[in-house]
């Protein structure tokens, strides 16, 4: 059942019960269903008008989906996306075209997701054409010098073509063009992944400096906890299609309740050899199983060192608040046994792969007496 829609003008993106289901058809002459990618399965989130809301998760667990059905670009298959007030869904043509504006991407990779033939003036006054911003490239100017001096591109390039710029400098047309229009949201989806280290942090700092300049909200999808940890106020954690851990960033990364997030943030380097050797370190088993296949009960249960006998096979954990000091009711876990794991008194075990939709699976990881209480706490 779907949870009412919030009533709260803060909100900006109400994402409510939200699932896209994709066909898996097979037959030559009747498209015969066969199955289903369960892509996104059941996901609520709120984004709050000016906050940044990180989405982390393993490649394929419905991340981009997610942020395409905020657009609409992938029609749920069930439950609601209220944008400003209105539901996505309930708009057409024109009136879906014009919400569009309010609700841009920026894309991984910035070389395929610019017109290669088009300099970086006509890929900028595109969209303003489009949503009638301006009638052609003359009247666009100062606003596309504006533009590219708050992206840190001189305006010179304004007559270039994308393949004459570096990665980074790509990805700040690609933030440019986004901007053009003037939207309230922006989905960016895997914004540096694809960018040289030392270049991730500039573009992750120009995000945050734009975002006061315009006063965006942003959610901003990624598969490494590392890179949303500084830009995002809250982070939701994704694990096969669902929210597994939402939490604001801080208290994320300073208490992970589900077993999910503390093996993600297990796996982050620190560069403090001492505190790196002394912490928790959980190796996740297996790969993450098929979307067109998950587990029963907690989709996590096949690679959970806390699996508890039958609870966590049977029945789908809900993302609660959880009763536990000091947990705010802001940080919710979608684990049957988030308190008697933090309270250490549920320990971890070995895991035994179990083939869930993938052919290999590794051998069992997990070495507990590798496992304090959750030291990554201090860690990070
Ligand atoms: N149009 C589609 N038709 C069928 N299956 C799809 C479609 N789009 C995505 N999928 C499948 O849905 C699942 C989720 O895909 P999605 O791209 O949302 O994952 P992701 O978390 O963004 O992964 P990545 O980190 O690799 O970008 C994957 O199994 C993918 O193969
Ligand atoms: S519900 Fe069970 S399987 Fe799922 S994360 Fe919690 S302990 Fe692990
Ligand atoms: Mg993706």
């Amino acid at each position: 059942m779907t949870t009412p829609p919030v009533d709260d003008p803060d909100v900006l993106v109400d994402v409510r019960g939200v699932k896209v289901h994709f066909p898996i058809k097979a037959g030559v002459i009747f498209d015969r269903v066969i199955g289903h990618v369960y892509a996104v399965d059941g996901v609520d989130l709120q984004i709050r008008r000016g906050e940044t809301y990180g989405l982390v998760g393993e490649s394929g667990c419905g991340k981009s989906t997610l942020g395409r059905a905020i657009l609409n670009l992938e029609p749920p298959t069930e439950g609601h996306v209220v944008f400003d007030g209105t539901d996505i869904a309930s708009l057409k043509g024109e009136e879906l075209r014009r919400k569009r504006q309010d609700i841009q991407m920026v894309f991984q990779d910035p070389l395929s997701s610019l017109d290669p033939r088009q300099s970086v003036e006509s890929l900028l006054v595109e969209g303003m054409k489009a949503h009638g911003l301006a009638k052609d490239a003359k009247e666009a100017r100062p606003r596309l010098r504006e533009l590219l001096t708050a992206v840190g591109l001189p305006v010179q390039a304004l007559s270039k073509y994308p393949h004459e710029f570096s990665g980074g400098q790509r990805q700040r047309i690609g933030i440019a063009r986004a901007l053009s229009v003037n939207p309230k949201l922006i989905v960016a989806d895997e914004p540096v992944s694809a960018l040289d280290v030392s270049v991730q942090a500039q573009v992750i700092n120009l995000l945050e400096d734009l975002q006061e300049q315009y006063g965006l909200t942003y959610l901003v999808v990624a598969h490494d906890l590392a890179v949303v940890r500084h830009i995002s106020d809250r982070i939701g954690v994704m694990y096969l299609g669902a929210i597994a851990e939402e939490a604001a960033a801080v208290d994320l990364y300073a208490r992970p309740l589900h077993p999910y997030t503390r093996a993600l943030l297990s796996a982050v380097p620190i560069p403090d050899p001492d505190v790196e050797d002394s912490r928790e370190q959980i190796l996740l088993t297996g790969d993450l199983p098929s979307p067109s296949n998950p587990p029963t009960g907690c989709r996590f249960h096949t690679r959970c060192p806390w699996r508890q006998d039958t609870r966590c096979d049977d029945e789908r954990p809900q993302l609660r608040v959880v009763a536990i000091d000091g947990v705010p009711e802001g940080h919710r876990v979608a684990c049957h046994w988030a308190e008697q794991i933090d309270s250490g008194e549920l320990r971890p075990h070995e895991v035994t792969p179990v083939a869930v939709g993938s052919d290999e699976l590794p051998p069992a990881a997990v070495e507990p007496e590798l496992m304090g209480p959750a030291s990554v706490t201090e860690a990070l």
